[in-house]
C-alpha cells in the first residue's frame, strides 16, 4: 500500500486549504480522529504515525494531512470512520465506565459494552466515570454536533441525589443559574422528588453540556452529588433498557432528536 509519511512533502495535502465554501469542512487527519471521539489528538498522531490509518485507500502517516470527513474515506484499523450507514446507539452506561475509546490505565470504557454495533460510533457528549444512564453514540457527526452545540438547547435530564438536604432557596439558585468558573449556567428546570433524613433527590433539566456541569452546580451550593443518572436526552428516554445494555434508536426517535 502506498504511504504518506510525516516528513514527506505532500504540498497540496499538508498545507491548510484556502478558505472557501468547499473547504470549511476540511480538517487535519489527527483532528478528524480525535473529533470522532476515538482518541486524544496525541494518541491520534501516534496511531497515524504507526500506519494504522488510511485515507481513500492510501496509508497516510502525516497527522497534518487535510481531509474532508464528508467525502474522504478515513479507515482506522480496517474499519471506516465514517460509514455510509448511519447508526444511532442508546447505551445505559453503568458506573465506573469511561466515555472514551481506550484508557491508558486500562479502566473499562463504554466501548467494552458495544460489541455488535457494526460501525464505529462516537459518544455524543460525555458522562463522567461515575454518572450512569443514557449515552447516545453515533457515526452521524452532523447530528452529534447539533446535539452538543449549546445553541441547539437540547434538553438533558438528570436524576440527582445530593449529599445534603437542599432547601427551596438552594433549588431556586439552581433554577435561576449559578456562577461557575466558566461563567453562569443557563436557567434550569428543577423538581424536588423527595427528601430523606439526610439527602435530597431531585430532577434537573439543563440545556448545556459543560464539563461536570451538574456536579459543579451542586458543589456551588456546598453539597456534593452522590448519584447522577441521565434519564433523557431531548425526546429520548432511557425507558426500561437494562443497565450496561444498548439498543438502536428508531427512525422516529432520530427524527425527534434532529428537530
Ligand atoms: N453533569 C455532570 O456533572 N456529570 C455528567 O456526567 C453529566 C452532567
Amino acid at each position: 500500500m502506498p504511504a504518506i509519511r510525516h516528513n514527506t512533502t505532500v504540498r497540496h495535502e499538508t498545507r491548510a486549504p484556502k478558505a472557501n465554501a468547499k473547504n470549511v469542512r476540511r480538517h487535519t487527519l489527527d483532528r478528524v480522529l480525535s473529533k470522532a471521539g476515538l482518541s486524544s489528538r496525541t494518541d491520534a498522531r501516534s496511531w497515524i504515525g504507526a500506519g494504522r490509518v488510511t485515507v481513500n485507500g492510501m496509508k497516510v502517516q502525516s497527522p497534518d494531512f487535510w481531509v474532508d470527513p464528508e467525502s474522504d474515506r478515513v479507515v482506522l484499523d480496517g474499519k471506516p470512520l465514517i460509514a455510509k450507514k448511519k447508526v444511532y446507539v442508546l447505551l445505559y452506561k453503568p458506573k465506573g465506565y469511561l466515555t472514551t475509546y481506550k484508557d491508558p490505565e486500562g479502566r473499562p470504557t463504554v466501548y467494552d459494552l458495544l460489541n455488535g454495533t457494526g460501525e464505529w460510533v462516537f459518544p455524543v457528549g460525555r458522562l463522567d466515570q461515575n454518572t450512569t444512564g443514557l449515552l447516545l453514540l453515533t457515526n452521524d457527526s452532523a447530528l452529534g454536533d447539533y446535539i452538543t452545540s449549546p445553541r441547539s438547547k437540547v434538553r438533558k435530564t438528570y436524576l440527582v441525589k445530593s449529599s445534603l438536604r437542599l432547601d427551596d432557596e438552594q433549588l431556586e439558585r439552581l433554577r435561576a443559574g449559578i456562577e461557575l468558573s466558566d461563567g453562569p449556567t443557563r436557567p434550569a428546570e428543577v423538581t424536588r422528588i423527595r427528601d430523606s433524613e439526610k439527602y435530597t433527590f431531585f430532577e434537573i433539566v439543563i440545556t448545556e453540556g459543560r464539563n461536570r456541569q451538574v456536579r459543579r452546580m451542586v458543589e456551588a451550593l456546598g453539597a456534593k452529588v452522590l448519584k447522577l443518572v441521565r434519564t433523557r436526552l431531548g425526546p429520548i428516554t432511557i425507558g426500561d433498557l437494562e443497565i450496561g445494555k444498548y439498543r438502536f434508536l428508531t427512525q422516529e426517535e432520530v427524527r425527534g432528536l434532529a428537530s
